[in-house]
């Protein structure tokens, strides 16, 4: 039963004490979250990855390139643990390493030694690797603005991998107009761009979130036209559109912040991960917030984590048999390390 689940949940996290920690996504589902040590954003995760020293035994709730990242920021003698192989991240499977060193050469012939990698950290070590090795570093939502004013300091054209949607959000709020933007489409290979290809300075990698993508401009006017005092709030993973037509954008932790400090009685409809909006709406019952797309929108991948499987992986630690251990290559490691440090090193 759902009560002896978590009654092992419990017994196991007390007789591990802090030789285990489980961090949780805000993504997650509550009959996950209401274990997690910690939760946090991609960010944060990564950051109490790096610090934490007393875990042995990281039981990461949520997905996979998360749980790389955890790997790759802790000690040899930590170890990280996806409760479900399974639990990977669509956007992330969109820009494998054979096609990036495709792309790269070919933009290499247009573009000469002008370009910098960026990659948003939902992307698999391998590319993070490819990007560290090139100069560049890894961004996520909460310093997508930063790490790119950083990069345009240093080459005159950057890469962003793979969500074109953060990538386009964050460069324009940066000063940067739509036609000097291209797409590269990793399948047809080829660069898309309107204007002239010598004024390019953003190169964008034809992926996106299939949760976000839901979120439409339709859904906006739903809700304008229906509640004309509810502000709208979004996360940038969304479309250009969508971002533009919004009142507020940023990231999970941006969103969470402005809402639990908007005051009492404000009205609130929010477009990310259903999990979250739940949440919010729970520990929020001062205001009136609902999902700027009716119909919610889950991630499924996010979602494979549930308390049976968080059990399975606990079970395995007290067995000493763990499963679904997360071991970064070493020699992946390495310059993938380099391209997450360097987005560390500007975060506070
Ligand atoms: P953040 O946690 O960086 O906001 O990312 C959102 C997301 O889609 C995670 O997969
Ligand atoms: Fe990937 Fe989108 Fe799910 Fe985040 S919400 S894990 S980006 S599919």
């Amino acid at each position: 039963s759902v009560k002896e689940l978590e009654n092992r949940v419990i017994e196991i996290k007390k007789k591990f004490g802090t030789r285990l920690m489980i961090p949780g996504h805000h993504y997650q589902k509550d009959e996950v979250i209401q274990f997690a040590d910690v939760t946090g954003d991609s960010l944060k995760l990564a950051q109490i990855a790096q610090e934490t020293k007393d875990a042995e035994y990281i039981v990461f709730c949520g997905v996979h390139f998360m749980a790389e990242t955890a790997d790759m920021l802790t000690s040899p003698y930590q170890k990280v643990i996806l409760p479900d192989m399974r639990a990977g991240c669509s956007m992330a499977d969109m820009a494998n390493i054979k096609q990036t060193e495709a792309a790269w050469s070919k933009l290499q012939e247009l573009f000469d030694d002008t370009i910098l990698p960026l990659t948003y950290v939902n992307s698999s070590a391998e590319i993070k690797a490819f990007v560290g090795k090139n100069g560049g570093a890894t961004v996520t939502s909460s310093n997508a603005e930063t790490m790119l004013a950083w990069a345009l300091k240093q080459k005159k054209r950057i890469l962003f991998l793979p969500d074109q949607h953060l990538g386009r959000n964050t460069a324009f709020k940066l000063g940067i107009p739509l036609n000097k933007m291209a797409v590269w489409d990793p399948i047809e290979q080829k660069l898309h761009y309107d204007g002239k290809r010598e004024d390019v300075a953003i190169i964008l990698w034809k992926g996106h979130c299939s949760v976000h993508e839901k979120f439409t401009v339709k859904n906006i006017e739903h809700i304008r036209s229906k509640y004309p005092d509810m502000k709208i709030i979004v996360h940038p993973e969304c479309t250009f559109e969508v971002v533009q037509m919004a009142d507020y954008s940023g990231s999970t932790k941006y969103i969470i912040d402005t809402i639990q400090n908007s005051p009492k009685g404000s009205k609130w409809a929010i477009g990310t991960e259903m999990n979250l909006v739940n949440r919010l709406i729970q520990d929020n019952p001062d205001k009136e917030i609902v999902s700027l797309n009716p119909y919610m929108c889950p991630c499924l991948t996010m979602n494979r984590i549930d308390l049976p499987h968080l059990v399975w992986a606990l079970e395995s630690i007290d067995k000493g048999k763990i499963i679904n251990q997360i071991i970064v290559d070493e020699s992946i490691k390495e310059y993938a390390v380099l391209a997450l440090n360097r987005m560390l090193d500007h975060s506070s």
